[in-house]
């Protein structure tokens, strides 16, 4: 499937804090907080992203020494550790899904597991009543209602000394990524879209729709709830007040006629995948903002200075900011995304966004320095240094891959944490050498022609051109970079890569020293990193920084798995998983023993390339053998997308983002998940199905048990 709304490219072508719920207020939780922060120091980042390499540990080779390159090897050999095997997988692998029967229209897990609905677009966050999906989305009524399309997600473990505590209560943070126009304002079939009369209400339910959700959530006998009227629930939405902070705050850049400080923006969009902090705080990445954008006029209204036109411009369509967007229309009511009206409204998104989920009258933050692209996701990874970084994918075809290291350490105690940690440090783009090691290369303003000649004034805008400067550096194109993943033992970073139906291609060409290409628009030969040419499946490369020091300027590389159909004629595309096919990765996830957790997004509908590997999937592998088992398959047109779990692995949740979704026909035609009760009931499965919903599934195992075992 293939649409201009979600250009992902399926490679089918390209506050109320008014508590009136009777829960803990948020004063009686002030308190029970440093204690809540201090035990996620202790839990759930030991869990996570701490890494834990013992000094004068022996050392191995990588794990997959047959397809390590010598060079890796040797860096690797020389101060690293393999990881140990992943806790036991034990679960027995699900079959694909081809959607032979309707109840294959579900959430489907191994036996001795169980998945039921959770949350769902359209439920209510509050004690106000639920949105009936058979009428149009409102602004008001979403504001206090679940998001639309869930993606990326974290699990804070509610602020409770005992830790029994943490298991069963707590706050679920996930990001509504997009939403299907057609959806949320009731237009039938979706085709309508494209013509209908728009109007400033339609694009403010839609906006509603977008943003994060802070949900507070329980469980008892078993059993998982949304704790609604929590005065913890929250909507962040694409018009909640944010700040502009870091080094391109109230920059000439990010200042437009609404804001002459270039600090102040309103919403945050199409989120993606997320990360969190060591000081309790989730973020939220801004993905494909661009496509919330129209230049009508290929123009810049009123600037004279054609050098400067052209700049803007160029800048503008670097990142894929061009005529119509992706066909969500806002800017025909909603003036500011109009990019040749309000040139500079472009540059405030595209940046990873900082919120406090424990404070619901705290202000998301855009933090600058950590560069802006379309950002997938921000893994965490503090070294035993206590250093912090951040590593991240820009997900677009040929785009590149950036860690942020915090200028300071990480102080343990948790008591005294800088709270704007994420305001200082180095943001660096990796090139990916074919000897298997590879270079983190500085965006620093003056090193490296990032300088005032080449059109980079000051560090302000290195960052807001970051791919521009990172074209500069010579950063290797990858094939869509999406979610980073830390080994919670060895600190090593799995980074999928979905796809790239244009690596290969003719005729060659690579993204421009001087920023000048379009976004998406090159065809770069293949390379070691990235060795297939029309990737249509994708794979997963991990490396390994040197001295297992996060703020190490060299790492070593190899490449986990090579995805594909192996049952596929042709051998490029068959791939060398060992054990259950997959393609397309997209979210991946460590658990706390080790097991990697790899979620897929394609197509979903088990034709075409997929017609063997089946709809959308979540696999389970183990690091150090690639034994790799099929633990899920999705509704119909879905893409399997966020996943997190308490503490204890026992209870897991995971993202089904857009179900059935279509651009041309009718809502249910495809999917009638959730309603149809095929993961248990909700709110609305005991009548006709009006449409299908994103929504989050906890899946639990029948014994009691750690999830995967
Ligand atoms: Fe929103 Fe790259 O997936
Ligand atoms: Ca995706
Ligand atoms: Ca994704």
């Amino acid at each position: 499937m293939s649409s201009k709304l979600h250009p992902d490219g399926k490679l089918n072508p390209s506050d109320s804090v008014t508590n009136t719920s009777g829960n803990d207020s948020i004063l009686d939780l002030i308190e029970a907080r440093q204690i809540s922060r201090r035990n996620f120091l202790r839990g759930s980042l030991g869990a996570a992203a701490m890494v834990a390499v013992g000094g004068g540990v022996a050392a191995a080779a990588m794990s997959s020494p047959a397809s390590a390159k010598p060079v890796a090897r040797a860096i690797a050999a020389a101060y690293l550790r393999s990881p140990s095997p992943a806790g036991t997988i034990g679960f027995a692998s699900v079959a694909p899904n081809l959607y032979l029967y309707p109840a294959d229209d579900a959430v489907i897990v191994p036996p001795g597991y169980s998945a039921r609905v959770l949350v769902a677009w359209g439920d209510s966050l509050s004690k106000e009543a639920n949105w009936d999906p058979s009428s149009a989305m409102d602004e008001e009524t979403q504001l206090h209602c679940y998001g639309s399309h869930t993606d990326g997600m974290h699990y804070f473990p509610f602020p409770q000394a005992k830790s029994q505590q943490a298991n069963s209560r707590g706050l679920l943070v996930t990001n509504s990524e997009y939403c299907d126009p057609a959806l949320v304002n009731n237009v039938k079939p979706f085709s309508n879209y494209a013509t209908v009369a728009m109007t400033l209400d339609m694009v403010r339910a839609q906006q509603a729709a977008h943003g994060v959700n802070v949900v507070e959530v329980q469980e008892n006998n078993g059993s998982w709830s949304v704790r609604r009227g929590s005065a913890f629930n929250r909507r962040i939405t694409g018009n909640t007040p944010c700040r502009i902070s870091g080094p391109a705050a109230g920059h000439e850049l990010m200042k437009t006629a609404a804001d002459a400080s270039g600090k102040r923006v309103l919403g945050t969009l199409n989120n993606c995948a997320h990360g969190y902090t060591p000081w309790g705080t989730y973020l939220t990445c801004e993905e494909n903002w661009n496509g919330y954008f129209s230049n009508e006029t290929g123009d810049v209204v009123g600037e004279e200075t054609e050098d400067r036109k052209f700049v803007i411009i160029k800048g503008q369509t670097r990142y894929g900011v061009v005529k119509g967007g992706f066909g969500y229309r806002w800017h025909e009511v909603d003036e500011r995304f109009r990019a040749d009206l309000h040139p500079n409204e472009p540059n405030r998104f595209g940046w990873v966004v900082e919120i406090d989920p424990q404070n619901p009258q705290s202000t998301p933050i855009k933090r600058t320095a950590m560069g802006r692209f379309k950002h997938e996701s921000a893994q965490l990874v503090v070294d035993r240094s206590n250093r912090v970084a951040f590593y991240m994918g820009d997900d677009e075809r040929n785009e590149y891959v950036y860690k942020f290291v915090c200028a300071k350490p990480l102080n343990p105690a948790g008591k005294s944490t800088d709270r704007d940690m994420l305001d200082k440090g180095t943001l660096y783009v990796a090139k990916f050498n074919a000897d298997g090691s590879g270079t983190w290369l500085p965006l620093v303003w003056g090193q490296n022609g990032l300088t005032p000649a080449n059109g980079f004034a000051d560090q302000a805008e290195v960052l807001v051109k970051t791919r521009q400067a990172a074209d500069r550096l010579g950063a290797t194109m990858m094939d869509r970079p999406e979610w980073t993943a830390a080994h919670p033992e060895t600190g090593e970073v799995y980074l999928t890569l979905t796809n790239n139906n244009r690596r290969g291609s003719t005729p060659a060409s690579s993204n421009s020293f001087d920023g000048t290409t379009n976004a998406g628009s090159a065809r770069p030969p293949v390379d070691d990193a990235n060795p297939r040419k029309d990737n249509r499946y994708g794979h997963i490369i991990r490396w390994r920084e040197k001295n297992a020091a996060v703020t190490a300027t060299e790492f070593a590389w190899d490449i986990f798995a090579e995805c594909g159909d192996t049952l596929d004629p042709d051998l490029h595309h068959q791939g060398n998983i060992n054990g259950d096919d997959y393609g397309a990765p997209d979210g991946l996830w460590f658990d706390k023993d080790g097991r990697l957790w790899i979620q897929t997004d394609q197509v979903g509908n088990a034709t075409g390339d997929w017609a063997n590997i089946g709809g959308n999937t979540m696999s389970c592998a183990d690091p150090a053998t690639g034994v790799t088992k099929r633990f899920l398959t999705s509704p119909k047109n879905c893409e399997v997308t966020g996943v997190i779990s308490t503490p204890d692995g026992k209870a897991m949740f995971v993202g089904i983002q857009h179900p059935g979704e279509d651009w041309e026909n009718n809502y249910t035609d495809n999917s009638t998940w959730p309603d149809s009760g095929r993961n248990g009931p909700t709110a609305f499965s005991n009548g006709p199905v009006a449409k299908p919903r994103s929504g989050v599934v906890v899946i639990t195992k029948d014994d009691g048990g750690v999830i995967g075992t």
